[in-house]
């Protein structure tokens, strides 16, 4: 019984040795050292030994499961680290690897500059305020004094959505909004979107404008070329001059056209400027009286000046931009130019 005893102790050498996963030695466990192994075997034909060699095969046979158990144990380490060691490699990272580029977005150039306008505008104590994309003809158009055949009212003009509802053609409704639901004295700004069926180098068919609107008592033409040379030279900085031209509008008198002194050129006539040295920016004009009584507002008492301004022809100018539908053709590799 000794004999076999050796042998099986040698097979478990050998087996526990070659066994390369831990659920494989798991079992040789089991089989050698367990309750039902082959070692206890042993244990239970002890009785049909003669008496004096029980107590000295007994002590044979713990000793072998001692052995057996520390090889296991030792194998079980080797075992496990080898399974550390290749989970390791398997999961390594390269760190020389270069790294996956993350694109950065950045703010559309008409949102720097609206931003930048508006800015200019708080720092000079005017508020934001809002209107609305869809208007009715009377904000749009009525309100601002403008006559029922007037060519703006026009179908190819304007985008009518049903017979007195319309895609607003001009941030001036919110001059309306604001003297509708408040009283002076009135300082606001409202930039915003505005839609007309336009379509070229320097006309969209969706647009931003911004409109100012001050109305108090004492306010006179003088205060509007001064806001409009402030806001100008903070713009485009201090050599552009702005200048005001004639001009008509129906709910302003007198009105004026907005140039400022060609900022390719600087005034001396190039291509940007047509050879003018000047470029139109928007409309101004002091708020005709007529549409300050029609909205309750007196007339005798109180004065106002109003202007508009093409956020994205200032935005063309400033970033030296030659064609409008830049702006709205989402081409990434135009867009990137401005982070
Ligand atoms: N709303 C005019 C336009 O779209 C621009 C304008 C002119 C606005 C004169 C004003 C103004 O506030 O006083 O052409």
């Amino acid at each position: 019984m000794k004999k076999e005893l050796e042998k099986t102790l040698e097979l478990a050498r050998e087996e526990i040795l070659e066994v390369l996963t831990h659920h494989d030695l798991m079992q040789l466990k089991s089989r050698f050292v367990g309750k039902k192994s082959v070692l206890n075997n042993f244990m239970k034909k002890i009785s049909t030994l003669p008496k004096e060699e029980r107590p000295l095969f007994g002590q044979i046979v713990n000793k072998a499961k001692e052995e057996l158990a520390e090889i296991i144990s030792n194998r079980e380490k080797e075992i496990k680290e080898k399974e550390y060691n290749r989970t390791l490699q398997a999961e390594s990272i390269d760190l020389t690897m270069p790294g996956r580029k993350r694109e950065q977005g950045s703010l559309h150039p008409i949102t720097k500059v609206w931003r930048e306008i508006e800015d200019n505008f708080i720092s000079m104590g005017f508020e934001v305020a809002e209107g609305f994309d869809i208007e009715d003809e009377f904000h749009n158009f009525d309100a601002l004094n403008t006559p029922h055949d007037h060519p703006a009212r026009d179908l190819s003009d304007t985008f009518y959505i049903e017979d007195d509802v319309l895609l607003r053609t001009q941030t001036s409704t919110v001059q309306i909004r604001i003297m509708e639901s408040h009283k002076p004295p009135i300082k606001i700004i409202a930039p915003g979107r505005c839609y007309r069926n336009d379509n070229d180098a320097s006309h969209s068919p969706a647009f931003h404008q911004m409109e100012a609107l001050v109305i108090d008592e004492g306010v006179t033409f003088a205060d509007l070329k001064d806001i409009l040379n402030i806001f100008v030279k903070k713009m485009f900085g201090d050599k552009i001059e702005s200048r005001i031209r004639p001009h008509f509008f129906p709910f302003t008198e007198p009105s004026a056209e907005i140039d400022i002194v060609c900022v390719n050129c600087g005034g001396k006539g190039c291509n940007v400027c047509k050879g003018q040295g000047w470029l139109e920016m928007g409309g101004a004009g002091m708020v005709d009286p007529n549409v300050l009584d029609k909205l309750g507002i007196d007339s005798e008492k109180y004065v106002g000046y109003a202007f508009g301004l093409g956020i994205d022809r200032v935005a063309m100018l400033k970033y030296k931009i030659p064609d409008m539908r830049l702006l709205f053709e989402n081409d990434l590799r135009f867009l990137k130019q401005f982070s």
